[in-house]
C-alpha cells in the first residue's frame, strides 16, 4: 500500500520488524526533487542541470538561488537576490566578540558552528519557520553573514583584526578582502583567482543526501530552526571520512613528502591496510566511476598552479599517487577513484589558504545545498520526523542487585 512506502514502513515496524541498512547504504531516507546523481556514469546535476555547465557558466550566486528556489533566476531575480545577500553581510556586534571566547589555537569549524547556532539567538524571529518571508529572511541572512562568520573564524586564528565587510563586493571578493586583507589597506585579488574559488563553491554546493545534508534534515525533522539544523550539518561535516577529508589529503600528502615521496610504500600501506591507513579523497559512496567534480577540480588546479606561478611538490605526489591507483588491482576492483576533495587542498593552499580552513571553504560551498534540503523538507506537508528504529544487542531483562 502507498507507493511513497510510508503505510507499508509504518505496517511492518507495527508488525515488530525492522531493515537493518548499516549506513543507509539502500535505504532512502526522503523524496527530493534537487540533486540527481548516477554515480556509475559519473553524472551530477543541480536541478536538471549538469555540474559541468554549471561549473563553466554560472556563479555561485546564481547556483544557489537555483538550489533554493529550483529554477535559475530572471536577470531581475538575480538583481535582487544578489542586492539582499549584500544588505546582510554584518554581524551583530556582540556576536563578534563571541569570537574572543574561543583558544587561538581552536579549529575554525567549531567555531563557525557554533556561530552559525548562535544566529538563533539574535534572530529569534528565525524560529518560525511556517512563514515563508521569516524562512526567506533566515536564508538570505545565512547565506550573507557565512562568509562573515568565516572570515572572522580565520581572522581570530591567525590573531588579526577583524575587517568588516565591504558591500560593494562581491560575495566571494568580499569573503577573501575578509580573510586575508587588513584595516585601511587596499585589498586586490586576481579576478581569476575569484572566479576559480566560484566555482569551486559551485563544485560543493549541493551532493543530495550526504552525511551532513542527512544531518541538517534530521536535526530539521524535529521542526529546529534553519541555523541550528545547519550548524548540526556544519559539525557532521567536520569528520574526515567526510568534508574532513580535504584537510586530511593534505596532511597526508605533507607525511608523504616527509618521509622521502615514496608513494609506493604508502600505497603498499593502503592496501594491506595497515593501521587503518587510507588512501584520503580517494573512493566515494555512490560515486563507483569518477567523481565529476574531482575531474573539474583537477583541470582548476593546474591553472590556478600556472596562474600563480608556483609549482609544489605536493600535486606531483598526488597525481603520482592518482596514477598508482588507476593501474591497481585494489583500487580498480573496489571502484575507488580520487573524489572531489583530492585535489581542492591543494588549490586552496595555493590561493593562500591555510590547512585548517579547507572544511570551513567545503561548508561555504554546502551552504545553499542544506538550506534548499531543509526547506524542502518543511515544504513537504507529508514530512515526518526522523527516528530511525535500532537492533537491539544489549543485556536482556536483570534485577539491579537487592531488588
Ligand atoms: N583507501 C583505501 N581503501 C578504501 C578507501 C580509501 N580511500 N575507500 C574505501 N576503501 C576500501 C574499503 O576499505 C573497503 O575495502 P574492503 O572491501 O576490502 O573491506 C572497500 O574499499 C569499500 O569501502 P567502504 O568503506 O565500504 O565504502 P563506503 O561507501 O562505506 O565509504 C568513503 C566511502 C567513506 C568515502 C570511503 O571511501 C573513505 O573513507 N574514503 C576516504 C575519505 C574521503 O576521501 N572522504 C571524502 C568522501 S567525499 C565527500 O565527503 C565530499
Amino acid at each position: 500500500e502507498g507507493a511513497d512506502g510510508i503505510a507499508l514502513g509504518k505496517f511492518l515496524a507495527q508488525s515488530g520488524y525492522s531493515t537493518f541498512d548499516n549506513g543507509f547504504v539502500n535505504t532512502a531516507s526522503c523524496k527530493s526533487a534537487i540533486t540527481y546523481i548516477d554515480g556509475n556514469a559519473g553524472i551530477l546535476r543541480y536541478r536538471g542541470y549538469p555540474i559541468e555547465q554549471l561549473a563553466e557558466k554560472s556563479t555561485f550566486i546564481e547556483v544557489s538561488y537555483l538550489l533554493i528556489h529550483g529554477e535559475l533566476p530572471t536577470p531581475e531575480q538575480l538583481a535582487e537576490f544578489t542586492a539582499k545577500i549584500q544588505r546582510h553581510t554584518l554581524l551583530h556586534e556582540d556576536l563578534k566578540l563571541f569570537f574572543n571566547g574561543f583558544p587561538r589555537n581552536a579549529h575554525p569549524m567549531p567555531v563557525v558552528s557554533s556561530a552559525v547556532n548562535a544566529l538563533s539567538a539574535y534572530y529569534p524571529d528565525s524560529l518560525d519557520h511556517n512563514d515563508p518571508a521569516q524562512v526567506e529572511l533566515s536564508t538570505i541572512r545565512l547565506l550573507a553573514k557565512f562568509p562573515t562568520i568565516c572570515a572572522y573564524a580565520y581572522k581570530k586564528s591567525v590573531g588579526q583584526p577583524m575587517l568588516y565587510p565591504d558591500n560593494s563586493l562581491s560575495l566571494v571578493e568580499n569573503f577573501l578582502r575578509m580573510t586575508f586583507g587588513f584595516p585601511a589597506e587596499p585589498y586586490e585579488v586576481d579576478p581569476e583567482i575569484v572566479k576559480a574559488l566560484d566555482m569551486l563553491l559551485i563544485l560543493h554546493a549541493d551532493h543530495e543526501q550526504n552525511c551532513s545534508t542527512s544531518t541538517v534534515r534530521l536535526v530539521g525533522s524535529s521542526n529546529a530552526n534553519l541555523f541550528t539544523s545547519i550548524s548540526g550539518g556544519i559539525n557532521a561535516l567536520w569528520g574526515p571520512l567526510h568534508g574532513g577529508a580535504n584537510q586530511a589529503v593534505l596532511e597526508m600528502l605533507d607525511d608523504i613528502k616527509a618521509s622521502g615521496g615514496d608513494t609506493t610504500a604508502f600505497m603498499n600501506k593502503v592496501k594491506n591496510k595497515e593501521d587503518g591507513v587510507k588512501l584520503m579523497g580517494f573512493g566515494h559512496r555512490v560515486y563507483k566511476n569518477y567523481d565529476p567534480r574531482a575531474a573539474i577540480v583537477k583541470q582548476t588546479a593546474d591553472r590556478i598552479f600556472e596562474l600563480l606561478g608556483v609549482s609544489d611538490e605536493l600535486l606531483d605526489i598526488a597525481k603520482g599517487l592518482e596514477d598508482v591507483a588507476l593501474h591497481d588491482d585494489y583500487f580498480i576492483e573496489r571502484k575507488l577513484y580520487p573524489n572531489v576533495d583530492f585535489y581542492t587542498g591543494l588549490i586552496y593552499r595555493a590561493m593562500g589558504f591555510p590547512t585548517r580552513m579547507f572544511t570551513v571553504l567545503f561548508a561555504l560551498g554546502r551552504l545553499p545545498g542544506w538550506i534548499a534540503h531543509w526547506r524542502e523538507m518543511h515544504e513537504d506537508p507529508t514530512t515526518k520526523i526522523g527516528r530511525p528504529q535500532q537492533i537491539y544487542t544489549g543485556s536482556t531483562a536483570r534485577d539491579y542487585p537487592g531488588a
